[in-house]
């Protein structure tokens, strides 16, 4: 098969999608894999990298577009790539369908093969290529927010670790699957005081077992979100249904209750947000201010950090890459059920279930 990478276009995104040793795997397993020159600058990797691992680096991500039979990408394409899109194409990366109707209806006007990274489903309900970015935005969510919370920032000029004889801040987490744990662990490592919210109890009582003393877990309900959304001095959103629009759990009014200076950090934002005044952000301009509180809502934040982000991502995702290479998409998902569950649109048909259904 032919293989594209092209260099990621998105604001501030500096991950790429293969590594020069995915490229050496891809070539022994018979494959040819065409890289836009400049496409691993940004995570650490020249094009001398990658031709030494048997790329053929060209200049234009338009002719790469024009041959690979598959691509393999990072965030989803922005119109100019939507074009080059060829009927029957495989193309890879996380597309964050159900909450952007405008993209799913470009992409199905192309006719094209969508694999969505965010739906490949284990049996067992995991999402394994959600995993490594949610493990790196819960832990940056927690950097962001210590640095939105202090003045300059606009933030309300609280030290998240406190000092002693002066209390620490208050971090409520809401949703404590990857992101919310890994956001916990990072809150309670610097000695804020945390709870972590989740309709779960199974997850709640594992993180009641695992997460230090500073940490306490409730039950995610009106009444809860209520009180420990007024008392935060950071909020962090957190929540996913899979492929589904996340749930809006914080209305404005409830916002306007905040402190002032008070922090949003809507990691959840990729699907829509969990906070009615949160809208995507970039890494160019983070931040917002509503009612006084500060929104930092951007998409891509694992973008930010891609030397780890790149190695942590193709990780994961290569194994799957692989076997669709190998076998074809058809044939991947077929004996694969992650892979089939990772089909959002094929040929114009949206056929993942929880993508809404006046697509279909
Ligand atoms: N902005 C970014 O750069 C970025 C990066 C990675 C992940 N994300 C996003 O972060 C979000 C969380 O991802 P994750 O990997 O932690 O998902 P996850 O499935 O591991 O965890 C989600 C948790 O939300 C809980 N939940 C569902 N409904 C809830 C409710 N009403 N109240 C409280 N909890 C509820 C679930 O029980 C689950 O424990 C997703 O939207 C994901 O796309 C964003």
């Amino acid at each position: 098969m032919i293989i594209g990478l092209v260099k990621e276009v998105l604001n501030h995104e500096y991950r790429t999608a293969l590594l020069p040793v995915h490229v050496e795997a891809l070539r022994d397993a018979g494959h040819t894999v065409l890289v836009q020159s400049g496409s691993g600058v940004g995570s650490g990797y020249t094009d001398h990298d990658y031709r030494e691992h048997g790329a053929h680096v060209m200049i234009k991500a338009a002719d790469i577009w024009h041959r690979a039979q598959m691509m393999v990408k990072v965030k989803q394409p922005v119109s100019r790539e939507i074009k080059n899109i060829r009927r029957d194409q495989i193309v890879i990366t996380y597309f964050h369908f159900a909450a952007n109707p405008p993209l799913m209806r470009a992409v199905r006007e192309r006719k094209c093969i969508a694999i969505a990274y965010e739906t490949i489903q284990l049996d067992n309900g995991s999402l394994p290529l959600l995993t490594p970015m949610s493990e790196i935005a819960g832990r940056m969510s927690v950097h962001e927010g210590a640095k939105f919370l202090e003045e300059p920032m606009k933030g309300r000029g609280i030290l998240l670790a406190g000092v002693p004889g002066v209390a620490p801040a208050k971090v409520v987490v809401l949703g404590g699957g990857v992101v919310g744990s890994n956001a916990a662990k990072m809150a309670s490592g610097l000695g804020a005081n945390v709870s972590i919210l989740d309709i779960n109890l199974e997850r709640l009582r594992y993180l009641d077992d695992v997460m230090p003393a500073n940490v306490i877990t409730l039950m995610s309900n009106a009444e809860n979100i209520r009180n420990e959304v007024c008392s935060a001095d950071l909020l962090i959103g957190a929540v996913l249904i899979p492929g589904a629009r996340t749930p809006c759990l914080v209305s404005r009014k409830l916002v306007a209750q905040m402190k002032k200076g008070a922090v949003i950090v809507d990691v959840a934002i990729d699907q829509g947000g969990c906070i009615e005044t949160s809208r995507p952000t970039t890494h160019e301009k983070p931040s917002y201010i509503v009612d006084g509180v500060v929104h930092y809502c951007v998409t891509n934040m694992p973008g930010a950090v891609a030397h780890t982000s790149s190695k942590a991502l193709t990780n994961a995702t290569f194994p799957f890459i692989l076997q669709i290479a190998n076998k074809g998409w058809d044939r991947a998902a077929m004996e694969n059920s992650a892979i089939k569950r990772g089909l959002n649109i094929v040929r114009g048909k949206v056929v993942h279930p929880n993508l809404p259904k006046s697509s279909r």
